[in-house]
């Protein structure tokens, strides 16, 4: 591929989709795009770079999909799980009683896994959720993830990983070499297509927010702009659960960690408005070293 390409693609994606790749990602351009490019009936890299000068949006919008990385599986990490079902809920379900509902966004969900991961926890909660409105919003950048996550269809290998085998068995239905989530569990999640980058004020506000392995992409003014906005989609008691690789420390101080739960926050203050929110990214932007 040559440098110009290379820039312009890395220019592109950084604008459309957050992704920061650094000066010697090439490897990595050639190994997602070479196969669009056949899948697009042209002849490699530079081909598919002139077809997006042209102003194809369908092409960049393939080629923004094709660098995403999607890898998820069920139950990651397990800790966030454990915090969900030990922390998260009984304070929530105390919290929450008057109104007795609770909002949960999966703010990159990929192919499903992980909203799943929550109803089946929520599922195995029982007759404590009895008669309690609980919504699991599932988003993500790529449409194709969303189709997979949609259908709950899983192969046999993505069943195994880090699922324990008596929920397998008490939430799905094999069908061949294919596992489909049962039905009441897909119901329990609504899927939107939604990029991180742009205004997500009107999903509303949410109790819980899982935002995992989708910062680590993104450069520290991007993630500083998202967390901005993450504590305003929250309530002020609620949680957000970062994966292990990402946190808010050194960046914004508009979440707080918990000193003693790995890869939970919670927000600082009172939720902030939005002329609130806007005043305060100057600071936190110069707290980034900007
Ligand atoms: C590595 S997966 C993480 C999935 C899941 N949260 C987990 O931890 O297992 C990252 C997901 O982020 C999505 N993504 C990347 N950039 C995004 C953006 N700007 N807005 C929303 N989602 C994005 C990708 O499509 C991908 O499905």
């Amino acid at each position: 591929m040559n440098p110009p390409d290379y820039e312009y693609l890395r220019k592109l994606l950084k604008d459309q989709s957050g992704l920061d790749l650094s000066a010697d990602k090439q490897y990595l351009i050639e190994s997602r795009l070479l196969p669009l490019s056949r899948k697009c009936g042209v002849t490699g890299i530079d081909d598919l770079v002139q077809k997006m000068k042209g102003g194809s949006s369908s092409i960049v919008a393939q080629v923004v999909e094709a660098m995403t990385t999607n890898e998820t599986f069920f139950f990651r990490d397990k800790i966030p799980f454990e915090h969900f079902r030990d922390s998260i809920m009984p304070e929530m379900l105390k919290a929450r009683a008057a109104r007795r509902s609770i909002r949960i966004w999966c703010a990159a969900g990929s192919t499903g896994q992980e909203p799943y991961s929550l109803a089946m926890c929520l599922k195995e909660m029982g007759a404590s959720l009895a008669r309690w409105r609980i919504d699991i919003i599932a988003t993500d950048l790529s449409q194709e993830v969303l189709e997979k996550s949609k259908s709950g269809i899983y192969s046999q290998f993505e069943v195994q990983r880090g699922h324990p085998i008596q929920l397998l068995v008490k939430y799905f239905k094999q069908n061949g070499e294919l596992w489909q989530i049962n039905p009441d569990i897909r119901a329990m999640v609504q899927h939107r297509q939604l990029n991180l980058l742009h205004d997500f004020s009107q999903l509303g506000a949410f109790d819980v927010i899982f935002c995992r392995n989708v910062l680590i992409y993104f450069d520290q003014e991007t993630k500083i702009s998202i967390f901005g906005r993450l504590a305003k989609a929250m309530e002020p008691d609620g949680f957000l659960v970062l994966g292990a690789a990402e946190t808010v420390v050194g960046l914004t101080d508009v979440f707080k960690p918990f000193p003693d739960k790995r890869g939970l926050y919670r927000p600082s203050g009172p939720r902030a408005t939005t002329a609130q929110a806007a005043m305060a990214m100057p600071k936190i932007a110069a707290m980034a070293g900007r």
